[in-house]
């Protein structure tokens, strides 16, 4: 099974009622710390046709910089609309604060045990055509890869994904292939895990934890990457930079239909979309201590495979 689907979760009253609540709620985050895609056919949140519509028929800044428009809901700021009225403009930050509302207060419910932990990260419009995009190599998003944010370390924690294809009669097309555990035992070595592990005394280490938390009692904003952040990244693109992985591997090709929305661990499952246009998207940071299986968190895998700490 590529996917488990939730709505068609064979029970009179859907996922609501199929389990109690909270035993239902821990099934599905372990289903997820597992590797696998949370799959819904129709919407499980409100987000009404014609605030689709209006989303549809926006632009986005044409930057290369600027992959998708973003929402960052914690200063409720847009970024990346091409320039319009602004009577337009808040129509359109009202939707997506709403669109991050509705999501978020879904999840809470669904995935009960993170939220009390979690970090409501960006959210996104994903308005171009993903087919034949022209980007930079590591910016592709139709080669391989697991999710890793440069500007946005995650010390550990986990990257959660909500999308929803909003596209009208078109699904999104996403390849995946084996998971992280699967990947990293045949490509971490390669990819530097061993030279991250050793370059940091424990000396050090408290060092840099240090000066992390003073920066962040300033109100600094600096990148503070643990190796964890540095190795995931370079994970990112090495998958990206090996044509042999890119065309080797054995792939399993997803097509999410129109209003469909799925639950992913993008840090885990590779993905690379194919094709579709027009996508919704809402990002969180689980950390380590909200997961059920933290043993199963790409940090712990690669902490196993080089015998070190790597937070
Ligand atoms: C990605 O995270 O690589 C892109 C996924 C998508 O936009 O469907
Ligand atoms: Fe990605």
């Amino acid at each position: 099974m590529s996917w488990i689907s939730v709505s068609d979760f064979q029970h009179p009253n859907g996922w609501r009622n199929s389990r109690s609540s909270a035993e239902r709620a821990q099934w599905y985050c372990q289903q997820l710390e597992q590797g696998q895609i949370l799959f819904f056919s129709t919407l499980p949140f409100a987000l009404p046709e014609g605030q689709q519509e209006f989303l549809r028929s926006q632009h986005q800044v044409a930057s290369q910089k600027q992959k998708n428009i973003s929402y960052r809901p914690a200063v409720d700021k847009l970024r990346g609309v091409r320039q319009t009225s602004s009577a337009e403009l808040s129509r359109f930050q009202e939707i997506m604060r709403e669109y991050s509302r509705q999501v978020t207060q879904f999840l809470t419910e669904f995935l009960t045990p993170y939220t009390k932990h979690w970090t409501v990260d960006l959210a996104s419009l994903r308005l171009l055509e993903e087919e034949g995009r022209d980007l930079p190599l590591h910016q592709r998003n139709d080669l391989l890869h697991v999710d890793a944010f440069p500007t946005r370390p995650t010390q550990g924690g986990r990257i959660l994904r909500v999308f929803t294809n909003i596209n009208l009669d078109r699904p999104r097309v996403w390849n995946t292939t084996d998971r992280f555990e699967a990947l990293a035992q045949r490509f971490a070595h390669a990819a530097g895990l061993p030279q991250l592990a050793v370059q940091e005394s424990s000396l050090v280490r408290k060092f840099r934890r240090q000066v992390n938390r003073l920066a962040s009692a300033m109100g600094t904003r600096t990148v503070n990457r643990s190796p964890y952040d540095h190795f995931m990244l370079r994970f990112h693109n090495y998958l990206k930079e090996s044509t042999n992985f890119q065309r080797e591997c054995a792939k399993i090709c997803l097509a999410f239909p129109p209003q469909a929305t799925w639950i992913v661990f993008t840090d885990a499952v590779p993905h690379a979309v194919l094709s579709g246009q027009f996508a919704l998207e809402q990002t969180y940071i689980v950390p380590l201590k909200a997961l059920l299986l933290p043993d199963q968190a790409p940090i712990r895998i690669l902490e196993r495979l080089c015998g070190r700490r790597l937070s």
